[in-house]
């Protein structure tokens, strides 16, 4: 592995992420959801998406569902392989940052310490925390998939909230409240920021 590094150096482009935003006139950034599972994470962030889009915004949506059917299909839900998940979406948004898209990512991630991560891979300009809030009780209620049901009849090992954890943003850019307030509301909560911070023209 040390030889594979040290022969591979960093190329350099001729076009530059700020040559790409210009050509969008946007900034790219990476709006990431994190919540419980049913907190409202693929729902909000589909709506933000749609949202953007039509306001002119070039984006792409990387919904953990969908990516754990293609790029990360080889991992499961342990600690190692959820820590290895976030790191490749991570690696992935940054992509997508650098063609000046802005991003939107809906995984639970669920460690404080792999968000920070990919915080740190970003730049805090360019990851945009989004906490969707809703108690264990309400989501566990929702139980869109039934996923809660077999959990609590021991049918899946390692089930957020249930026999793992989910730790809760320290100091997320955005709390929305998916438990008291609309879908509609909650993806008006996002945009409002993402005009606020400038990302859009
Ligand atoms: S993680 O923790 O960020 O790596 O998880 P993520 O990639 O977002 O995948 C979560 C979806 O996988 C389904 N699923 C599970 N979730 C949590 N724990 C266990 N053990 C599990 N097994 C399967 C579940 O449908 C999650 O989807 P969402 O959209 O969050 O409900």
């Amino acid at each position: 592995e040390n030889n594979i590094k040290e022969n591979i150096s960093w190329h350099n482009t001729e076009i530059s992420k700020i040559d790409r935003q210009k050509l969008l006139g946007q900034k790219s950034c990476v709006l990431w959801f994190t919540g419980l599972s049913g907190s409202g994470k693929s729902t909000i962030s589909s709506k933000v998406d749609e949202k953007l889009h039509n306001l002119g915004v070039s984006t792409y949506l990387l919904d953990g569902d969908n990516v754990r059917h293609g790029l990360n299909k080889d991992l499961g839900f342990g600690g190692k392989d959820r820590m290895e998940n976030i790191r490749r979406i991570g690696e992935v948004a940054k992509l997508f940052v650098d063609s000046g898209i802005v991003v939107l990512t809906a995984f639970i991630s669920p460690y404080v310490d792999d968000r920070e991560k990919v915080k740190n891979l970003l730049g805090e300009n360019e990851f945009i925390e989004i906490y969707t809030k809703c108690s264990l009780k309400a989501c566990e209620m929702r139980d869109p998939k039934g996923l809660y049901k077999k959990a609590r009849n021991g049918e899946i090992a390692e089930f957020t909230g249930i026999s793992s954890p989910y730790e809760v943003p320290v100091n997320p850019d955005i709390t929305i409240d998916t438990e008291n307030m609309s879908v509609e509301e909650c993806s008006e909560v996002v945009i409002n920021f993402i005009r606020k911070g400038g990302y859009v023209e």
